[in-house]
């Protein structure tokens, strides 16, 4: 309707000044803010010039607007695409599973790497119900399909008629700050120069290296490939947001205990509890974040974004938050608001319905709640991934649009 004003103008058009466009106009100049707990947030629904984002603007050109703060000022410039990239399957057949194990070579300016993806594809006779595929940052998955832990319960997924794939996020980026630049990342910056000041540390790598994964998983037969989720517990989650937010070809994004620079919303600071800031974690964990990230270590109400944007990429694909009672430095509050603050832009899409019952702070714990395209739980206990929440997740009908399955919601 304002282009209509506009152009109406510019034609030399009579402009009458009706009710209707000024009321038009009025209704575009977007509150720069949103309130949420009290307090101040960056709009998700204002581009940066101060216009009101409607659906289609969301996905033409806020997306990419919102993208690129989240890339210069938080997560870093991604790594390329790589210039070439192979595949080498070596299957193996077990009881009710194919596992395979998947060598993704990635060839970039600098050289030649690779990094290992194991898959393990129930024996259903057609394909997997869908994917999860794990940012492994504890490197501790193994390739025993029979594997029942609570973090990588591969068989009960398995046996949910889902496939289940996973790689050693330290074999894309080391988890340290003398040597993550020795995977995948010196393939494509000189060794010998310090990577630019906005250029992905750690946790972008990572993201990268699980869209690598869906390069492969893209081309496998065997696999659904519209009906993939990318999962992260806590550093990995942060880094299961970021590739979920970029990389569109993943259906559902669950982000798992993720706290700072993850679900938590950054200007919550220590959320009262105690919780990880912006300044302690990129104190304690140098190499997660790009040098821009640092300067905001003091200054968070600068930063032009905040968590809640980040959910928001997802949409309208399927957004899964899970967080924890006892699991403070994450600020499972903080999480809870984030969760929140993002309905809006899936009400862009009319799929704002969060599945909670209320705002009100908590919810009932150990219980999936569930939208038609947002999914919620907090579960009692501490920091992890374990059975409870493995258990909400294979039952919580994440890859369809449906009202869900009984106990689900
Ligand atoms: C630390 C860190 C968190 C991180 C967590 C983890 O606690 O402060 O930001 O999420 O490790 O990865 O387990």
């Amino acid at each position: 309707m304002c282009v209509v004003v506009a152009m109406c103008a510019a034609g030399g058009a009579t402009l009458r000044p009706e009710p209707l466009a000024v009321r038009t106009v009025a209704a575009a100049q977007a509150d720069e803010t949103v309130t949420i707990d009290g307090e101040k947030y960056p709009n998700p629904l204002r581009m940066n010039d101060g216009t009101a984002v409607t659906a289609a603007q969301w996905g033409n050109s806020r997306r990419a607007e919102l993208l690129a703060d989240f890339r210069q000022n938080v997560y870093g410039q991604s790594l390329p695409t790589p210039t070439a990239q192979t595949f080498e399957v070596t299957p193996t057949d077990f009881p009710g599973v194919t596992r395979k194990k998947i060598t993704i070579t990635v060839t970039g300016p600098q050289g030649t790497g690779g990094f290992a993806v194991d898959l393990f594809v129930p024996k259903t006779g057609g394909k997997p119900r869908g994917t999860f595929l794990l940012i492994d940052h504890r490197g501790q998955v193994g390739d025993d399909p029979g594997q029942t832990s609570g973090y990588a319960p591969i068989s009960t997924i398995t046996e949910a008629g889902y496939a289940f794939a996973t790689f050693d996020a330290g074999q894309v980026a080391p988890d340290d700050s003398g040597s993550y630049r020795s995977g995948m990342i010196n393939l494509f910056h000189p060794s010998d120069r310090e990577l630019p000041d906005d250029a992905g540390r750690t946790i972008s790598a990572w993201a990268w290296g699980a869209s690598r994964a869906m390069d492969y998983l893209q081309t496998d037969p065997d696999i659904d490939p519209t009906k993939v989720a990318v999962i992260g517990h806590s550093r990995s989650g942060k880094a299961a947001l970021w590739a979920g937010a970029q990389d569109t070809r993943f259906a559902a994004v669950i982000t798992n205990d993720s706290g700072s620079t993850g679900t938590k919303l950054a200007r919550r600071g220590d959320g009262g509890v105690g919780a990880e800031t912006v300044a302690r974690i990129n104190d304690s964990f140098p190499h997660w974040f790009p040098q821009t990230y640092k300067a905001y270590d003091d200054r968070v109400d600068s930063l032009p974004v905040d968590q809640h944007e980040l959910l928001a990429l997802v949409a309208p694909r399927r957004i899964v938050v899970a967080s924890a009672t006892d699991d403070a430095n994450a600020d499972p509050e903080g999480e809870f608001l984030s969760y929140l603050a993002a309905a809006p832009v899936y009400q862009l899409y009319g799929l704002g319905d969060t599945g909670l019952p209320s705002t009100t702070w908590p919810p009932a714990t150990d219980q999936g709640f569930r939208g038609p395209a947002m999914s919620y739980h907090l579960r009692s206990g501490g920091h992890g991934l374990t059975a409870t929440d493995w258990g909400i997740y294979l039952k919580g009908d994440l890859f369809s649009r449906d009202a869900g399955a009984p106990g689900a919601r």
